[in-house]
């Protein structure tokens, strides 16, 4: 039987929970997408579709505890509804034994599959409605689609995919285990896509790669700056990309964003931590000094630049002393965001196996220092905004206050202001005229 026909002559409907990054959410579409090509249509209410998928993330402990939770409550659902197809997929199914472990404990869990097999999806929704099998499959090697139909968020904003994977083995870090190794798409591939949105009324891109500045390995004749040129000149209103490893931001990437009007400028630079030695514990290839003067090459090529960071405490072996120069570091650049992380031991990681874990209690009272500073300086950075006219691309309703809507500035920074959500996917010009803790208001001025 053809499972097209069975899935629509059904109804049959999907969810998708999805955890982790915006490559995760991404990958969402794309499943979306098959799910869509062969005739399941979204829920419009959680939970009560006939298939519900968890796209799981790995990177930090307190996130699988959470996901454990979640799938762990589905058994209720179906025991209400004995025909529910429950499916969990992503990072957490790529560490050793867990796909293997979450099939024995939740017999309730019908499909599971990785990162780089969610093409194979026709088939193994086959196996489960026509000859009402359970089905698991993950691939330990490949690459991750790329060329898929996928359902996405719709405009103004979407994501691009130009790379997968990941081949710098941060020490504490899970993601090159459960995504593989790097692989970038063409330069012409990206173009294409970014063209084609434009066609579907989007305004602006998200480039997409856990090290955008390495892009093109492997390919002739490119790298990140010629891809970045080349994005720019398609004529899109606003290119955005994450994420830029500090070792690999070369000159020739700030000068394409100084260059282009279309390329915010903003720039998203983990750090990590402000001590040197820790850095090398770490494997991020760059020293306290480096990172210094490469803010200060940014800032000075490109003034208005929006830096965001992430900053992770709590590493094995971190002193007070290594703690304090993240603190020194965090105050000397006055980041004007940043995503702040306890570290959590990820199994088959080399900073899992370090003898000098630090204690729970220490790591709470760093992290919330460094929260409270961080606040201290997204709060003076919204501050410096007040007064200014910026353009901001109107992405929705403000979820406060109905007659608001919302959208970002060029920086990056989210404005509420009075209006008819009639300006969806607009860019109107603002006048900033309050700071909020994170956020901006503003008003529509001519
Ligand atoms: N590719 C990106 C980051 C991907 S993960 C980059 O290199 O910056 C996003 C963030 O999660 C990392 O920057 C790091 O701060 C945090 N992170 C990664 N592994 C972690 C772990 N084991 N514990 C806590 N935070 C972690
Ligand atoms: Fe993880 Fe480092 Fe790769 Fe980022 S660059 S995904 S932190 S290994
Ligand atoms: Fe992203 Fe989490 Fe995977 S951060 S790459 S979804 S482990």
């Amino acid at each position: 039987m053809d499972v097209k026909e069975y899935i629509i002559n059904l109804g049959f409907t999907f969810d998708i929970e999805t955890y982790g990054c915006q490559m995760n959410a991404h990958d969402s579409e794309k499943i979306a997408g098959i799910l869509t090509s062969i005739g399941y249509r979204p829920s419009a209410e959680k939970y009560e579709a006939d298939l519900v998928i968890f796209n799981t993330c790995c990177v930090r402990e307190n996130a699988e505890n959470k996901i454990f939770g979640n799938v762990g409550k589905m058994k209720q659902i179906k025991q209400k509804n004995k025909n529910l197809i429950v499916g969990v997929c992503g990072c957490m199914m790529q560490q050793n034994g867990v796909a293997e472990h979450l099939y024995q404990m939740f017999p309730f869990v019908d499909l599971i599959f990785g990162t780089t097999n969610m093409q194979k999806l026709p088939e193994m929704l086959y196996e489960i409605l026509i000859e009402k099998k359970r089905s698991l499959h993950i691939c330990q090697e490949g690459v991750a689609a790329e060329e898929v139909v996928m359902l996405r968020t719709p405009p103004p904003i979407a994501s691009v995919n130009i790379m997968q994977g990941c081949d710098n083995f941060c020490t504490y870090c899970i993601v090159p285990y459960v995504r593989g190794r790097e692989h970038s798409r063409s330069i012409d591939a990206v173009v294409r896509e970014v063209e084609q949105l434009m066609g579907e009324g989007y305004k602006e891109v998200m480039l997409l790669g856990q090290n955008v500045n390495s892009y093109g390995k492997g390919l002739e004749n490119s790298d990140f700056p010629k891809l970045l040129d080349a994005v720019a000149k398609t004529g899109i209103e606003r290119i955005r990309f994450m994420t830029s490893h500090p070792k690999d931001a070369s000159m020739l990437m700030l000068e394409q964003i100084a260059k282009h009007k279309n390329i915010c400028k903003q720039l998203h630079l983990p750090v990590q931590a402000g001590s040197t030695r820790i850095l090398q514990e770490m494997n991020r290839k760059y020293t306290r000094e480096q990172y210094l003067k490469l803010v200060e090459q940014i800032r000075s090529l490109i003034p208005e630049i929006f830096l965001s960071t992430d900053v992770l405490v709590g590493f094995p072996g971190e002193t007070e002393q290594d703690f304090e120069q993240t603190i020194s570091l965090m105050q000397t650049v006055k980041f004007d965001a940043a995503f702040t992380f306890v570290y959590s031991p990820r199994k088959g990681t080399k900073a899992a196996l370090m003898q000098n874990q630090i204690p729970e209690e220490v790591k709470q009272q760093r992290i919330i220092q460094v929260v409270e500073l961080q606040a201290e300086h997204t709060y003076q950075s919204n501050l410096k905004n007040v007064g200014k006219v910026e353009k901001v691309l109107i992405e929705g309703k403000s979820t406060k206050n109905s007659q608001t809507i919302c959208g970002r500035t060029d920086g990056g920074k989210m404005v509420n202001l009075p209006g008819s959500i009639n300006l969806l996917g607009k860019m109107v010009t603002v006048e900033i005229t309050e700071a909020k803790k994170t956020t901006l208001i503003g008003r529509i001025v001519n």
